[in-house]
This record gives structure tokens, C-alpha cells and sequence, in this order.
């Protein structure tokens, strides 16, 4: 790149909306994050949208203080797209070499992206990824990158990621009433992989668990490839909501509980240590048992590991990934969870933080910034068109036209073309 730029990222959460502002300086390999800010998110439920101008607010909120604390204005940003049903479709394209010379150009890959994502879609789907698994060029197949190799009838074989028609709707409406302009839409677990997973786990086999407050989101990868997604509508709030029903207290009295005394071994908390209510809350009275505060988290986090082992059975791939899992999102936080994991996954467990940004890093460096650190690195890679993170051969996000109401995924749009000078 000749000039620096900048890029934001905003993550819309059913707990929080967060924003980071990064600076990539000229010469510098990472990017330096000049802007962060977090707010308590309403108007989201289970990652799904259901308030858009309550989304609208707060993403207007999350915006304003990254944006006083880096000195720049944000007036187009990265967003994560979670919460809905996703499906996957196979999907293949063909087409025949521009040049004269046969050589594969940039604008080949992206016209054979494009004819692969030519699929009759449910009326309620939106694709918002299309990701190439391998080329075949005339009889040469199974090729990672095609650029620059030399025929004459080029084909891929692209995964194509569907989401909810009317997900995208409300974030490119929710984005339009805060006055941002939507570069990319990408997936949330992809974004947290961007993050948080080497090369070389995705290479060995790994999953990338997102314990989000209303959703769990997954990423499998093999052979650097992405096998399997899916966003779970169950995450840590539901831990907060059984401990409020178990113990008969406010909502806002179990999170605390939670977060101050909780643990997700049971087995590891003393059966006579009490927590004195009136200490939390004086509205409230009566000593309650940290065992059994910790007996509701573990049954909750249990069932939701248990929902991940069953999505990797699916794959064939359960207790099969060398590099484990690796846990991120605010419920990834939860003392002693990597042992809960790990008995029930029964695959090493790590908790992620982020890695590959520079700057202010503080609040930056925590499990639950993984999916919006990843939005800035993914407009880093879209820009700079690193080919390393991904392991993939080519991805290409969808634009999506901001301005409509209508909200409808358009074309094939490189987002580095954009921040060329
Ligand atoms: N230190 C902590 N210990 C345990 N849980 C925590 C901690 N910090 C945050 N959490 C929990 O993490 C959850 C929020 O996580 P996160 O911020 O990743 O969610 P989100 O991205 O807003 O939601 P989603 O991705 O599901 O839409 C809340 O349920 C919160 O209670
Ligand atoms: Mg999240």
C-alpha cells in the first residue's frame, strides 16, 4: 500500500456493540488500532436483530467514542452478520480465459467467483460469502491459486455462505440510520478465526468456539480450509437467565453473581462457601451457595459443549482436531471453563486472545474482542489481499448497497479496490 488508511470494524452483539479504529501505517505489517470502544447492546436478541433503531443508537454510540478516542471519523465500517440461520450450498462456476495469452488474471478469479455464485437461493437467503475451495484449470485440477498459470477454461469449486435475508436487511438499515457506510459483511465465527487461529492450527485441525450472550458460534477448519460453520442460538446470557430463575433474583443480580463468584466446575467449589446477597444488591437478602451457583453454570455450559460435540459429529470430526479448540467471546471468560471443554469435547481447549493488531491494546486484548479485532484484520487482508490468514485459495465478501432500505447483497465487490488511492 503507498498511503496509510483506516479501517473500523463493528461488531454488533446481543450483549454488546463493539468498534474498533485501526491505522494501517505504511511500512508497519500490523495494523495499529487507534480506536476502541464497547456499549451494553438493546434491540438484539440471539445475535438476531429485532429493534433497528435501537441498533441504530447504539451503534451510533459505539461509533462516537472510537471515533473521539482515534481523532478520525468513521463513515464506512466492517460489520459482522451472526445470529441467523446460515446454510452452506456447493456451488461450481466455469468460465474461459480473457487474455489472449491464456494467462489467469485477477479479473478472471473474480468472473469465475461470480458465475459460482449464480444459485437459486430460498427466497429468505442472502449469500454472504463465497469462498473458493479449488480451481481446475483445463485437466489440471485441485489448484490452490490459479493467477498467473496459463489455459484456457478456468472452473472452481466455491463453498457459498447463505444468511438471513432479513438479517441483512436490518444491519445495512441499522448502519444506514447511523450514517455508516457497510464495506463487507462477515460471518461472525469467520471473523473471530481471523483474529485468533494460525495458520498452522487451521492446517493440523481446529475449532473455533464464540460463546457470545445470546448466540455460540463455531468455525472448523482442516487442511487450512474451512469445513463446517453455524451459529447456535444459545450462548452465556442463558447462564445468567438460569441463575436469575434458579435463585429468584434479578437478572442484573445473577450477572454479577456470575461474573464475581462463578465458576463452571462445581466439583471445584467448596459446598460451604455462601455469597451474602445484601453485598451484591441491599434490595436483596439471604446467603446463597456458590456450589450451587456453580452447579447452574456448569449444567448450562455443559449443554452448550455438548451442542458443538454434536455439530463436529455431524463432520466426522469430533475428538478428531489436533489443535483442539480454541474458546473466545465474553463466556469464554468463565473460570475453570477450559476443563468443563475439555471433558466434554475430550480435545485440548484454549482460551484465544487477539492477535495481529498493534496500537492500543489494552481492552483490545480479551476473548470477547475477538470477532470485531477480526473485522479490522479481514479489511486488512481484503486491501492488502494477503493470502495468508485464510488458508483458502480466494475469498470474496458481498457488498452490500447500504443506502437501500432494501438492504439486497449486490455483486462481487474487492473491498482493496476501494482503499486504493
Ligand atoms: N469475566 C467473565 N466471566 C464470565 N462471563 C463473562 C465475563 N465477561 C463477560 N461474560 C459474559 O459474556 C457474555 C457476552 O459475551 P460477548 O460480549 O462475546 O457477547 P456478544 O458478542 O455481545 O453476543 P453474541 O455474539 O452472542 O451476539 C455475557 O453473557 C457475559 O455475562
Ligand atoms: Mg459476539
Amino acid at each position: 500500500m503507498s498511503k496509510d488508511f483506516i479501517i473500523a470494524g463493528i461488531d454488533i452483539g446481543s450483549s454488546n456493540i463493539r468498534t474498533i479504529v485501526a491505522q494501517q501505517v505504511k511500512g508497519e505489517e500490523n495494523l495499529r488500532v487507534i480506536g476502541v470502544n464497547s456499549v451494553a447492546s438493546v434491540g438484539i436478541r440471539r445475535g438476531v436483530i429485532i429493534d433497528v433503531e435501537d441498533i441504530a443508537k447504539i451503534v451510533g454510540e459505539a461509533v462516537e467514542g472510537a471515533e473521539r478516542m482515534s481523532g478520525f471519523p468513521v463513515k464506512h465500517a466492517i460489520f459482522n452478520i451472526g445470529g441467523s440461520e446460515i446454510e452452506f450450498a456447493n456451488s461450481k462456476g466455469v468460465i474461459a480465459i480473457g487474455r489472449a495469452d491464456g494467462e489467469v488474471s485477477e479479473d478472471d478469479i473474480n468472473r469465475v467467483i461470480g458465475e459460482s455464485q449464480m444459485i437459486q437461493l430460498p427466497a429468505n437467503k442472502e449469500i454472504v460469502h463465497v469462498i473458493a475451495r479449488k480451481y481446475r484449470l483445463d485437466d489440471q485440477d485441485n489448484i490452490k491459486d490459479p493467477l498467473g498459470m496459463k489455459g484456457v477454461r478456468l472452473e472452481v469449486d466455491a463453498l457459498v455462505i447463505e444468511s438471513s435475508s432479513s438479517q441483512v436487511k436490518n444491519i445495512s438499515k441499522a448502519a444506514y440510520q447511523a450514517g455508516i457506510e457497510i464495506d463487507d459483511l462477515v460471518l461472525e465465527p469467520l471473523a473471530a478465526a481471523k483474529s485468533i487461529l494460525t495458520k498452522k492450527q487451521k492446517e493440523l485441525g481446529v475449532v473455533l468456539i464464540n460463546i457470545g450472550g445470546g448466540t455460540t458460534s463455531l468455525a472448523v477448519y482442516e487442511e487450512g480450509e474451512l469445513l463446517h460453520s453455524t451459529i447456535l442460538p444459545v450462548g452465556a446470557g442463558h447462564v445468567t437467565n438460569d441463575i436469575a430463575i434458579g435463585l429468584r433474583t434479578s437478572v442484573e443480580v445473577a450477572e454479577r453473581i456470575k461474573l464475581e463468584y462463578g465458576s463452571a466446575l462445581a466439583s471445584d467449589v467448596d459446598k460451604n462457601d455462601g455469597i451474602d446477597l445484601a453485598q451484591i444488591d441491599s434490595r436483596e437478602e439471604g446467603v446463597i451457595s456458590r456450589h450451587h451457583v456453580a452447579e447452574i453454570i456448569e449444567a448450562r455450559l455443559e449443554e452448550i459443549f455438548a451442542l458443538v460435540q454434536k455439530e463436529l459429529k455431524l463432520i466426522g470430526k469430533s475428538g478428531l482436531l489436533p489443535s483442539g479448540a480454541v474458546l473466545v467471546g465474553g463466556g469464554a471468560k468463565m473460570t475453570r471453563i477450559a476443563e468443563l471443554a475439555k471433558d466434554v469435547l475430550g480435545l485440548p481447549i484454549q482460551i484465544g486472545f487477539p492477535a495481529g493488531l498493534g496500537g492500543i491494546l489494552d481492552k483490545v486484548d480479551d476473548p470477547s474482542f475477538a470477532t470485531v479485532a477480526g473485522l479490522v484484520l479481514w479489511g486488512q487482508y481484503q486491501t492488502e489481499e494477503k493470502k495468508d490468514g485464510f488458508g483458502l485459495s480466494k475469498i470474496k465478501a458481498f457488498e452490500v448497497f447500504s443506502g437501500s432500505t432494501e438492504g439486497t447483497v449486490e455483486k462481487i465487490k474487492g473491498l482493496f479496490k476501494k482503499f486504493l488511492p
